[in-house]
């Protein structure tokens, strides 16, 4: 069994398989007639994301028993290629000026470039997984067409001060668990594992998926450095995130009052009080209470796959998803 000292290093090599694969991909393209779209697109690709959903592809196909790793590459590979175009657009309805630690493409390239880039990546993913069975590719269009469901139901809540968190589970369900449970499940399909196994994948992916967007928005609340892009960024957006929303829920008379007044009228110089606010609802624990409550669902659904290394690495990329670090 993978030591714990090896772990790191095996996750290294999978994530490097992946990089290398994308690298292979970048090459061939630009030695094609859609050379200019992949010239636009490249320097996001590899601008160095971690390649969660990808590397969950491989230790999923391996883990339940699938044989030929360089069979589900292309798999996994068109679900980074979807995530990276999504960021891509997301960049541009959010407005964000960096991406993977370097500016956006829209910033430096205008929107239309942006849209383009993106539309580019989302058709290289299908013509690469469109390869795979058919209800492979039609799992994989089902969750591409929901991330545009829950960033439009995110758009619409924007500035939303009653927005509930079940509003929040669906935007985060469509826009960043169900890519997570696809890219498990259809790996799971693509080994031809049985069915308990794919649906016991599928739902370990939404819960992991669910943990690192809950992540995600607590860090913008609380800062990280390695998140490649600045803090609080969701809170000038106008973005309802959980804790927001739980403390909206909580806070009563002039707390929440004030509460309401800070997210309207946010600036960088009202941190401190956000922050007061947060914490004195109880909602930054709130968030991290559940937060470890998806992992743990993660990782009971992983209890039907016989022990492996492979097992043990997406048990500790699903522990991993409440830091930030892969
Ligand atoms: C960013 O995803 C968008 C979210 C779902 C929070 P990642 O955190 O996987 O981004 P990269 O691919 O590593 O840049
Ligand atoms: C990221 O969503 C894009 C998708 C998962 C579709 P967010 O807008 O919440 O994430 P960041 O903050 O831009 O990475
Ligand atoms: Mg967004
Ligand atoms: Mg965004």
């Amino acid at each position: 069994m993978v030591s714990l000292r090896n772990v790191h290093r095996s996750l290294e090599q999978r994530r490097d398989r992946v990089d290398e694969a994308l690298e292979d991909l970048v090459q061939n393209r630009m030695t094609k007639s859609d050379a200019p779209a992949m010239n636009l697109a490249r320097d996001i690709l590899l601008a160095g994301g971690k390649r969660i959903r990808p590397v969950l592809g491989l230790l999923t196909y391996e883990a339940v028993g699938g044989e030929d790793v360089d069979s589900v590459m292309d798999l996994a590979i068109a679900s980074e290629l979807i995530h990276t175009a999504t960021l891509i657009h997301d960049d541009i309805y959010d407005q964000s000026k960096t991406r993977r630690g370097v500016p956006t493409l829209h910033s430096t390239h205008g929107i239309s470039h942006g849209i383009i880039a993106g539309d580019y990546l989302f058709v290289l993913a299908f013509s690469l997984g469109g390869r795979c069975e058919e209800r492979i590719v039609e799992r994989m269009g089902e969750a591409a067409a929901n991330i545009a469901a829950g960033e439009l139901l995110q758009l619409k809540h924007i500035g939303d001060l009653g927005t509930t968190p079940e509003d929040y589970y669906a935007i985060i369900d469509g826009k960043t668990a169900g890519p997570f449970a696809s890219a498990c499940s259809c790996a799971a399909m693509h080994a031809d594992a049985a069915q308990e196994i794919v649906d016991a994948l599928e739902k370990f992916g939404w819960e992991v998926g669910r943990a690192f967007q809950l992540v995600d928005d607590l860090l913008d609340l609380t800062g990280d450095p390695s998140m490649g892009k600045p803090r609080g960024t969701d809170v000038h957006e106008g973005k309802m995130t959980l804790p927001i929303i739980h403390a909206l829920t909580m806070l009563h008379s002039v707390e929440r009052e004030q509460l309401a007044d800070v997210l309207q009228n946010f600036s960088d110089d009202r941190w401190g009080e956000l922050t007061e606010l947060l914490e004195s609802a109880g909602s930054f624990e709130y968030a991290k209470q559940l937060i470890q409550n998806h992992i743990d669902r993660a990782q009971e659904n992983l209890e039907v796959l016989p022990d492996s290394d492979a097992k043990a690495l997406i048990i500790e990329i699903a522990k991993r998803s409440r830091g930030r670090r892969t």
